[in-house]
């Protein structure tokens, strides 16, 4: 990207900015809803899109958004009593409704009609999938929520994590829609070496093995009404291909293949900023046709997974917004990196996976400027991702256009692919129809030439 005009406009996110008018034409996921577990339980800060909010759950259950600061003269109502339908205000006592009505004055006059006069910044929230979505847009009708495939399997089918980022939300997003990094940062020391006949016979799983032989993957991409599907084809061997379709879904979600595994559990992240500076990633992990059982779990939860942090590997929780999804591996201990692993083990020297990647896109600069940038092949679907978020936002911004998607949800019911296939067929044929999803079915494992048959 050359132009710092564009760069500024693909980063920017405040209100009145083209790409924060163009995020608030979606639905936001804001929180996970066992972050506010109960009625009339302790109101929560949020930082959304630059904005500084608050959030709570109402005597009915319904979760509220609002303005951190009191309409009245200023105090944050983050100290507010969560108490008969609303969030009342602890310094004057001005009270408010998940929808910004103020519903008691008592400071004023009983015959003032002052209160009604007093609408307080409210943004409408809904709950899908485990995770409140806010609408931060204009219309007074909000659109649909978008039909993302986890949405609509049951909870227990459902793990959940977030974390706090330090760098600017593209960036990180063009990390997961960046294939080619894969083979490097994320490998092994070992993956380097002479490749000898026993190794490569050693690999049960083939995703590992293609990866291994072929780091030149090609990439072909195509625009879809909800952003972007791309493919990194790789040689298999002989006469066959392997494919890897990967989603980039406006505004900021991400959708990579699952694992080499026969009912594998599939995942999805969103890259949501909570400002220009930081990023909120939201990591969902879903089982399409059974819930988790309790060893999976556990698996995750020692942070085993891309993009899980162990769960005792966070900080201690503060009230901060998110200040309860900062990992303890920083920008500010290197990440936990050992140059004595690096030697013998992970290719960097960084334990965690999720970490191996904060540590490139935290690393770039808060906000990464991207005219001194030399983008080769393999940046392609970064490329064309960028200029979709761009498009979009000028569309809007010179022409009212609605982005893409915003009143297409039935787009979203798509999934991500890894396939061997015979090289002479495309690779959109090969994948056309599992990338659909289709309720019941969970394609994977040796039927889609993934691991070594026996
Ligand atoms: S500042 Fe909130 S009631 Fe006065
Ligand atoms: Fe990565």
């Amino acid at each position: 990207m050359s132009a710092q005009d564009d760069n500024e406009l693909l980063t920017r996110v405040g209100p009145g900015t083209p790409m924060g008018d163009t995020l608030r034409q979606y639905w936001v996921p804001a929180l996970l809803r066992s972050e506010l577990p109960e009625r009339d339980g302790p109101a929560i800060r949020v930082r959304l899109l630059g904005e500084d909010l608050i959030a709570f759950r109402d005597s009915a259950g319904r979760v509220g958004m609002l303005g951190d600061h009191c309409p009245h003269r200023g105090a944050s109502l983050f100290f507010g009593r969560n108490e008969e339908g609303g969030l009342r205000c602890v310094y004057h006592g001005w009270k408010y409704d998940v929808d910004g009505r103020c519903l008691d004055m008592p400071n004023e006059p009983p015959e003032s009609n002052f209160r009604d006069k007093i609408r307080h910044r409210a943004y409408p929230c809904r709950e899908a999938g485990g995770i409140i979505w806010a609408y931060m847009g204009t219309r007074t009708e909000p659109p649909p929520l978008p039909e993302l495939e986890f949405m609509g399997v049951p909870d227990n089918q459902i793990m959940l994590q977030k974390r706090l980022q330090y760098c600017n939300w593209v960036q990180a997003l063009e990390g997961d829609i960046d294939q080619s990094h894969v083979g490097f940062l994320h490998s092994r020391v070992a993956d380097h070496g002479p490749f000898t006949a026993e190794e490569a016979a050693s690999y049960d799983s083939m995703e590992r093995y293609y990866k291994r032989i072929d780091r030149r993957p090609r990439y072909s991409m195509v625009d879809t009404e909800y952003g972007v599907m791309g493919c990194a084809t790789r040689t298999a061997g002989g006469d066959a291909a392997y494919y890897r379709v990967t989603h980039f879904l406006m505004p900021f979600t991400t959708i990579t293949p699952p694992g080499a595994e026969a009912d594998p559990s599939r995942s999805i992240r969103s890259w949501v900023p909570m400002d220009d500076e930081s990023v909120m990633v939201f990591g969902i992990s879903y089982r399409p046709t059974r819930p988790f059982e309790e060893r999976e779990y556990q698996r995750l939860k020692t942070g085993a997974g891309a993009n899980w942090v162990g769960e005792d590997h966070f900080l201690p929780a503060t009230s901060e917004p998110n200040g309860r999804w900062k990992p303890q591996a920083s920008k500010a201990n290197d990440y936990l990196r050992d140059p004595e692993l690096q030697r013998t083990g992970p290719y960097t020297g960084i334990q965690e996976f999720w970490a191996q990647d904060a540590a490139m896109q935290e690393s770039m600069g808060s906000i990464y400027d991207r005219s001194t940038e030399h983008l080769g092949t393999s940046d392609a679907f970064i490329i064309r991702t960028r200029r979709r978020l761009v498009d979009a936002a000028k569309a809007l911004r010179d022409g009212g256009v609605v982005p893409p998607g915003v009143d297409e949800p039935e787009a979203y019911r798509v999934r991500s692919v890894q396939v061997v296939s015979p090289s002479d067929v495309p690779w959109m044929t090969a994948t056309r129809d599992l990338i659909q999803v289709v309720p019941g079915t969970n394609p994977g494992g040796a039927a889609l030439g993934l691991l070594r048959q026996v």
